[in-house]
């Protein structure tokens, strides 16, 4: 199958047919949905929040979250979720994995059989400049269901922004595994900004490789790529 590459060079055109995605979504009968975190959805959020779109019969399945940070830290990915989504588009039910758990493998465990159970219609993605989705890192084997990462130096570099010093950026996070992610029906990633030319470019023309995680995606049924860059 080949991917859906749309290019709309307009952020606000971009972001206001991704909500146009949404909204076709839920018109088909869509209801359990995997939602993503960064800077890249914060726009779309924000067209969420601002239009009549109704989650409140989904569910949603976030993506990823960091280990060891308390949810009530506001870069806690829960904390992200609530104050850009949930406060304004309540889910009527909403998981993430919870990274305080005492223990995360057992954590990550459950949270790979409560997708199972759940079956994605629609999985959003951002992308890492190093291919990464949700916190896959390189070299993360295709069929890897929800588990324990450590982070690389790159991605908590590329987070930092985000804490007071990179020393606060956590070492660890659950995530979807790759194989997760791949069960929903339809994907749609969002990549905006030249930082994520490579990975772009890495998708679109590169082979399937672990070295890019977000390759796996390149023979996904439905995959929808949505992009400002010219590639
Ligand atoms: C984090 C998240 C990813 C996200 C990536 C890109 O690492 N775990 O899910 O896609 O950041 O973030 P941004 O959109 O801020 O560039």
């Amino acid at each position: 199958m080949s991917i859906k590459l749309e290019i709309i060079k307009n952020e606000d055109e971009l972001y206001t047919r991704a909500l146009e995605i949404f909204q076709n979504e839920l018109a088909k009968g869509s209801n359990t949905f995997g939602l993503a975190t960064g800077g890249t959805m914060v726009p779309l959020y924000e067209k969420m929040a601002a239009s009549d779109i109704d989650f409140s019969k989904c569910n949603s399945f976030n993506l990823d979250e960091y280990v060891g940070l308390p949810a009530s830290h506001p870069e806690s990915y829960v904390s992200f979720m609530k104050t850009n989504l949930f406060s304004k588009k309540p889910f009527a039910h909403s998981e993430l994995p919870n990274g305080e758990a005492a223990d995360p493998v057992a954590e990550a465990a459950q949270y790979e059989e409560k997708l199972r159970n759940a079956q994605l219609d629609f999985q959003l993605l951002g992308i890492g400049e190093n291919g990464h989705i949700g916190f896959n890192e390189p070299g993360t084997p295709f069929d890897a269901p929800t588990h324990v990462v450590e982070l690389t130096q790159s991605t908590r570099e590329a987070n930092a922004r985000f804490f007071n010093s990179i020393d606060e950026v956590p070492t660890k996070a659950i995530t979807m595994g790759i194989s997760s992610i791949a069960r929903a029906k339809t994907v749609l990633l969002i990549a905006v900004g030249e930082k994520k030319r490579d990975a772009l470019h890495a998708l679109i023309n590169g082979e399937a490789t672990v070295e890019v995680p977000v390759t796996a995606l390149k023979d996904h049924q439905d995959f929808i790529v949505l992009t400002d860059l010219d590639l």
